[in-house]
């Protein structure tokens, strides 16, 4: 027999998962050969031993016993499963009602923050006293605006807010006081942080991680198949990740080399993109996306330094959600698949072949926009014709080259 814990994470996987919409109940959808459940308890199971409930969609509470066994090696008698109900809420109190009475301390978390660290778990579990609850939170990135219809009517003050995540800790007792005050009210509350401090608790927060991410819609689940398949030890197709093959390798911690060329011809509707500016009154470039052959070379050249691909593989006419995109989308999220693999952005060399647009005048603001949208890493743009010779010279189109320098962080 374990010792009986004083903790117990309640995995709450009983949603249907209508936005990532992949035929199955959320849960129950595969990141590579495990599903995102399995991969959510997995890090349950590798934190400190807790009583683990896991709620299960009706239906479905053998496939989630399957995955709570794999998980659970020699813990498997920590593990239960039950039946969640119709709203996150109902599904949270259907896994209080299986708490073991030894348990002091509950943490409510959700499966499809399936590659959530053991550490978190840890940490937030660490954190959770007699009163108060802890939650992890990751900083705002965007810019937030207040709206009114399509107004803009001001600005919010990001420094103020933070994103939740879970798992989200509290003391038992007054935990279930609060679901038992929520339950009389039926008021549905968006977390169960809200829910706690509704009934006059004290929330705190802790420093969550990127990897906590939840995978709500199609790309979030792209986002952990590329996390997976990048990571060391993973379980998707044999593709030596960056982060492996300087864990192996003696040059570690030295920087790393890339180079992206792209080419698009002049053609199609709209106004130009290039180099994150719009150019009005010049010929647009053809392609998926705005066809901002600067953004696209600088993400081949970043991707290529960290050995994580392309920028097809990420990017590509299969990634919908990118269509018609500007480079600072492009940027920003390479930076950010980067900086998930361990590596920060030195800097970026571009240089822009063709006979228009003229890029003097412009070079400063580019190098600005383009530098923004990759966190402020340094980056020179320069623009040179073709003697007139090939394609660029004839002005069918225009030739990028760009070279990045990143740094193992
Ligand atoms: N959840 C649950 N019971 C519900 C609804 C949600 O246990 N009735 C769980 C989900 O399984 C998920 C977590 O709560 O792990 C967060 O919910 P969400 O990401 O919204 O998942 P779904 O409700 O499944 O997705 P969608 O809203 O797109 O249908
Ligand atoms: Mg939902």
């Amino acid at each position: 027999m374990l010792p009986v814990p004083h903790t117990a994470i309640i995995v709450v996987a009983a949603g249907s998962g209508t936005r990532l919409d992949a035929g199955a109940p959320k849960a129950f959808v595969g990141i590579d050969t495990h599903s995102i459940l399995r991969h959510a308890l997995d890090g349950v199971f590798a934190a400190a031993p807790a009583q683990v409930i896991v709620v299960a969609p009706a239906g479905f509470e053998g496939d989630a016993e399957a995955e709570l066994r794999a998980a659970a090696g020699d813990r498997v008698e920590l593990g239960r499963v039950v039946t969640g109900g119709d709203t996150r809420q109902s599904s949270v109190a259907a896994g209080l009602a299986a708490l073991w009475g030894d348990v002091r301390t509950v943490l409510v978390h959700d499966a499809a923050r399936a590659l959530t660290a053991p550490a978190t778990i840890d940490a937030v579990a660490a954190a959770v006293d007699e009163q108060t609850g802890v939650i992890p939170t990751l900083p705002v990135i965007d810019t937030l605006k207040k709206i009114d219809g399509d107004d803009i009517v001001g600005p919010v003050d990001r420094s103020e807010l933070a994103a939740a995540m879970t798992p989200q800790g509290f003391p038992r007792a007054l935990l279930e006081d609060a679901y038992a005050t929520a339950l009389a009210s039926g008021v549905e509350y968006t977390d169960d942080a809200a829910l706690f401090a509704a009934a006059g608790h004290p929330v705190r927060r802790i420093d969550g991680s990127p990897r906590g991410f939840k995978i709500t819609t199609p790309a979030d689940l792209e986002r952990a198949r590329h996390l997976l398949a990048t990571a060391p030890g993973s379980t998707a197709e044999p593709r030596p990740s960056a982060a492996a093959l300087s864990a192996s390798s003696p040059s570690t911690s030295l920087p790393r080399v890339g180079l992206g060329t792209d080419v698009h011809a002049f053609g199609g509707e709209g106004t130009l993109w290039l180099a994150g500016l719009e150019w009005p009154g010049e010929q647009p470039l053809s392609g998926h996306s705005d066809g901002d052959a600067v953004a696209h070379a600088i993400v081949d050249a970043l991707l290529g330094a960290a050995g994580l691909g392309d920028i097809g593989e990420h990017f590509g006419t299969a990634h919908t959600e990118y269509a018609g995109a500007h480079a600072d989308v492009f940027l920003a999220r390479t930076r950010e698949i980067l900086a998930e693999a361990g590596f920060a952005i030195g800097n970026v060399s571009v240089q822009f072949q063709g006979n228009r647009p003229r890029f003097s005048a412009r070079r400063a603001e580019a190098q600005q926009a383009l530098s923004t949208a990759l966190g402020g890493a340094a980056v020179s743009v320069t623009a040179t014709t073709t003697d007139g010779l090939g394609f660029a010279g004839r002005g069918e189109g225009i030739a990028v080259t760009a070279v990045a320098l990143v740094v193992p962080a």
